[in-house]
């Protein structure tokens, strides 16, 4: 039986935003700018985003610490992190738009630290070649998430929270015309119509035990197109961040900036070696320190010494840190030892890295200017995401645009820490320009179509309305235990296998799940709703994790080790097919254009020669 839905609110909007992250609050900022009406719409509460993990500062080439950098060198930096898996595009024009966008962020309040002669200071971060992370002490993504709020606000974007996206309307031709929303705390409906969406939902780490990501990163925007039919891709690539925090229990997967190593930090074994200096790959040799004296060089500040191999890309790091936990040379608690404590004054640390001394000091009962801190890698972050065009960010779908964690494509294989606060300056900028061109495009409002909506509402109520089923919470357990066991750092076909047997048996017992209680603010309602996101996210990301046979960045296979050539040549996509099962292909990638391909391959000497030939010329 169909429902009525002549009772449910209608609200409308030129362009809606779901997700109010820093990608998404850029694209309100945008949007509202462009004279359209925008309404944002966010299940948790204003400021409060995932956002605020990224601690250690947004990467852009503004040249304010070592004038040499550039936008080519930032751009060549990200590739190889990515491990050239990259959307050419797209990191091509991030890297020439982020200086502008991290100057506007300033303008609009945000209140960076200073170099002695007062420009944004910047530090060094993990596989970046110069400081090239504009910061506010280790709280950066806090004081982005404030000030695009208080900017945003004041433009007069609408935000709508608590109201959980539970699925997408579209219209006669296909196009995205409405989502259906849920206010947590009434457990009532509302309909958004809107020309134009842009998802900026994050992404799904709470699919994994050990997690930096709170509750609400439940992968929505990836299930929600994923359902409208658009493409996803390369979820294989899911990132540990190599240092969380692994004691106390209660705070395991709490993150510990980077930013402690890019101070100087060094990581150690039970046996006191530093060990980084033993896992440099070959790609990165002549750009790393191999030494204990080139470090200790690197540390007094010496810009022609090389970085030390803690400031190696995250994958290597985390990979490191679990060989020799493997190799019983682990912390007490199945970790490595992290110093900031012999590398920098109490005073530089209480300054420098505030929130860490804080968080150790609250949560660990340790004070980290004095004894070494206990990391291990953590789910932090999701390189794939749904399918976007590189210069408009929509979707596969027409009128859904994505940006920020939930798009796919930026980062490659494996993403540079702090270069995630400036995609989302940048591609969030770029969503909201484009999705408001669309809009303009369009002079009405589509019809909602009654039955799509009384059918997402049946969707969601059934789950209380059943007599009984499983619980939310005991499948979303098992959920994390399996993804950790067998869809973790270290993956092999049989584990992979036994991952998706699993799931399979879990999305099973959903279709029966069960939350007790009435819909006024439920949480147990809540969970069951995110968990078919979550269930839909760890899927693709274990069907895509066995087709590429091959180890690159985040994603390490033991049964096919090392980067295969071939395999560059795909992007895998996961996709609804017309039985309604998950389908996966590879499809080609396009050629990339010859001068980027140029820049990223050149030599780090060769390039740096050529930009200061270039500046030359400028100055003469
Ligand atoms: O370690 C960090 O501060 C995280 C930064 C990021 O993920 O970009």
């Amino acid at each position: 039986m169909m429902l009525d839905i002549s009772e449910i609110k209608v609200i409308e909007h030129d362009v809606l935003i779901v997700g109010a992250g820093g990608a998404g609050l850029s694209a309100a900022i945008e949007s509202s700018s462009q004279g359209m009406s925008t309404g944002i719409v966010m299940k948790s509460l204003l400021g409060k985003a995932h956002t605020v993990m990224a601690e250690g500062g947004m990467a852009a080439a503004l040249g304010n610490v070592d004038a040499r950098d550039h936008w080519k060198i930032h751009f060549r930096d990200t590739m190889r992190g990515g491990k050239f898996l990259n959307v050419w595009r797209m990191a091509e024009l991030h890297a020439k738009i982020a200086p502008e966008r991290v100057r506007l962020l300033e303008e609009w309040g945000a209140v960076f630290d200073r170099t002695k002669s007062g420009l944004i200071n910047q530090r060094n971060f993990g596989g970046h070649r110069y400081p090239r992370l504009a910061h506010v002490g280790d709280r950066t993504g806090l004081e982005m998430i404030r000030t695009l709020q208080d900017y945003g606000i004041h433009q007069g974007i609408e935000a709508y929270m608590e109201c959980t996206a539970l699925d997408l309307l579209k219209n006669e031709k296909d196009e995205v015309c409405g989502v259906v929303c849920m206010w947590r705390e009434t457990g009532t409906f509302t309909i958004f119509k809107a020309k134009s969406i842009i998802f900026a939902t994050g992404g799904g780490g709470k699919a994994w035990e050990v997690t930096s990501n709170s509750w609400e990163y439940t992968g929505d925007g990836y299930a929600l197109a994923y359902e409208a039919g658009a493409e996803l891709m390369d979820l294989e690539f899911s990132q540990f961040h190599p240092t969380g925090m692994v004691w106390p229990l209660s705070v395991k997967g709490i993150l510990v900036t980077e930013s402690v190593r890019g101070e100087g930090g060094i990581l150690l074994n039970s046996e006191g070696t530093r060990f980084m200096f033993n896992y440099i790959p070959e790609r990165f040799r002549s750009e790393t320190a191999d030494t204990e004296e080139e470090a200790a060089r690197w540390l007094a500040g010496d810009l022609n010494a090389r970085r030390p191999p803690e400031l190696l890309t995250r994958d290597v790091v985390a990979r490191a840190i679990n060989e020799e936990v493997k190799a019983g040379r682990g912390s007490k608690h199945g970790g490595a030892y992290l110093n900031i404590a012999t590398q920098r004054s109490a005073e530089d640390i209480k300054k420098k890295l505030p929130s860490m001394y804080h968080q150790f000091k609250v949560l660990a009962e340790l004070d980290i200017t004095k004894e070494p801190m206990e990391v291990g890698p953590t789910c932090h972050y999701f390189m794939g995401g749904i399918r976007v065009d590189a210069d408009t960010t929509m979707s596969t779908v027409p009128g859904l645009f994505a940006c920020g964690e939930c798009a796919a494509g930026m980062h490659g294989a494996n993403r540079l820490g702090g270069n995630s606060l400036s995609d989302l300056l940048v591609f969030g900028y770029l969503a909201g320009k484009n999705a408001s061109e669309y809009a303009k495009n369009k002079v009405t409002h589509s019809e909602i179509d009654e039955e799509q909506a009384s059918k997402i509402i049946r969707n969601a109520t059934d789950i209380l309305n059943r007599e009984s089923g499983a619980n939310p919470y005991l499948l979303h357990e098992q959920l994390e235990n399996n993804m950790q066991i067998n869809v973790g750092i270290i993956r092999s076909k049989d584990e992979l296998e036994k991952g998706i047997s699993q799931l399979e048996k879990i999305k099973d017992d959903y279709k029966n799940v069960k939350a007790k209680g009435t819909s006024q603010f439920n949480p147990g309602w809540h969970e069951a709703l995110g968990l078919r996101n979550l269930l839909i996210t760890a899927e693709a990301v274990a069907r895509a994790a066995i087709l590429r046979e091959e180890s690159r960045g985040a994603h390490t296979r033991s049964d096919f080790p090392g980067e295969q050539k071939e395999w560059l040549n795909y992007n895998i996509i996961s996709r609804k097919g017309e039985d309604g099962n998950m389908e996966l292909i590879k499809v080609e990638r396009p050629i990339p254009n010859t001068e980027l391909e140029r820049i990223a391959e050149s030599s780090i000497e060769d390039l740096e020669r050529e930009i200061e030939q270039e500046r030359k010329q400028i100055t003469n």
